[in-house]
């Protein structure tokens, strides 16, 4: 994959390029708790996006996409959001954060192409926007901060994607190490790297193959109840900042105040940070059992409660669930289609990968894209 996308370099643009590599991610446990201050659990894994990148001396970015075998050609200081080839955005938002930090990126030339399935709730657009940050930081020599470029790759997604994304997929994307997960405090940014030791259990990945297109305005819906949310409860309590800092006790306490819905999406991101807490106890005490049980109450929430899951995903979880041998599944990422992810044992992928098959891809007559993933390191360079 790589060679190929070196070779289309060479042949489109004729000169040798630096290649940097930017993978996709997962997230265990801990959705829609990044915006809320909570904590997370995310790897990157080795579903990844390679650049072949270099300079040119035309004052233009030449972009191609290789898999959508797509071009993007303009003069860099005409950056506008293009509304055609709308997978350039994610790279000239990130020209465009740079150039608001009084950095200046001249002509450039850009292949890149990979395996992240587009829509699947595993961060294509993080590792695109991260890789090429780093891509730039390298081949201008910027001296950028890691946590630098996580952060304007976050909003290189608010302003030229529309998303008004937390910074768990630009974070881990970036700081991913390989065989582990990341534990990260999205207040502090503080985390640790911790061991995710499976034994005889894998990770294994279904994609829905359905992205609804609500996916992005409910979205910041969801952001927009959370605040208002926290509003109505820091009438009371008024040292409260965040979901992360009201327990069940206070939000009980508001209950009258707070319309229904908005209820529910508080008291679901506040066990959801608790469902994590003790996923991760009980990853340390090696008790899969009790993990998979959180991990299924993440998705029982995210139906219920969040309100962000879909009949695709249902459908595949409730699959999960009656299968012998998968000790957890719930969706993943942002919700309304993508992957769920599945704690399954070895010897039950085969059996499970037929049912899937047979009462979810065939009856709906989708392509079939079940996988097993690993956990790898974050985005670097690799040539
Ligand atoms: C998307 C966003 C993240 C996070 C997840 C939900 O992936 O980009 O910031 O909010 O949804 O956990």
């Amino acid at each position: 994959m790589v060679q190929d996308i070196i070779s289309r370099f060479k042949s489109l643009y004729g000169s040798n390029p630096s290649v940097f590599r930017s993978p996709g991610r997962i997230n265990i446990i801990g959705e829609h708790t990044d915006y809320n201050e909570g904590f997370v659990l995310p790897a990157a894994i080795d579903r990844e996006l390679y650049f072949a990148a270099a300079h040119n001396s035309l004052n233009k970015f030449r972009f191609f996409a290789y898999d959508l075998n797509s071009t993007t050609e303009i003069p860099c200081d005409q950056i506008e959001i293009q509304k055609k080839e709308t997978w350039s955005n994610y790279l000239l938002g990130i020209v465009a954060q740079l150039s608001k930090k009084g950095f200046k990126v001249s002509g450039l030339d850009v292949v890149v192409g990979g395996n992240i399935p587009i829509g699947a709730g595993l961060s294509s657009s993080a590792a695109m926007e991260c890789g090429f940050i780093f891509a730039i930081d390298k081949l201008f020599s910027l001296g950028l901060s890691t946590i630098e470029m996580v952060k304007m790759a976050q909003m290189a997604e608010h302003e030229y994607a529309g998303v008004k994304c937390g910074i768990m997929d630009q974070f881990t994307v970036m700081q991913g190490k390989a065989d582990r997960v990341i534990k990260l405090d999205c207040r502090s940014l503080d985390f640790s790297y911790e061991p995710l030791n499976l034994g005889d259990y894998r990770i294994l990945l279904c994609n829905t193959e359905v992205k609804h297109n609500l996916a992005s305005s409910e979205y910041n819906i969801r952001r927009l109840e959370c605040e208002q949310g926290v509003k109505i409860v820091a009438g009371h309590f008024p040292e409260i900042n965040s979901l992360r800092d009201v327990s069940m006790e206070q939000l009980e306490s508001c209950r009258d105040q707070l319309p229904g819905k908005i209820y529910d999406r508080c008291s679901f991101v506040i066990e959801e940070n608790s469902r994590l807490e003790q996923t991760c106890q009980a990853l340390e005490k090696n008790d899969l059992k009790k993990a998979g049980k959180m991990i299924f109450g993440s998705h029982d929430g995210l139906k219920n409660k969040y309100e962000v899951s879909c009949r695709e995903l249902d459908l595949l979880v409730d699959i999960a669930a009656s299968t012998e041998g998968i000790l957890g599944a719930r969706m993943m990422g942002g919700g309304f289609g993508g992957c769920t992810i599945n704690i399954i044992h070895k010897d039950a992928t085969t059996y499970f990968k037929d049912r899937i098959i047979k009462e979810y891809y065939l009856k709906k007559d989708l392509p079939h894209s079940i996988f097993e993933v690993a956990i790898r390191e974050g985005t670097n360079q690799i040539q």
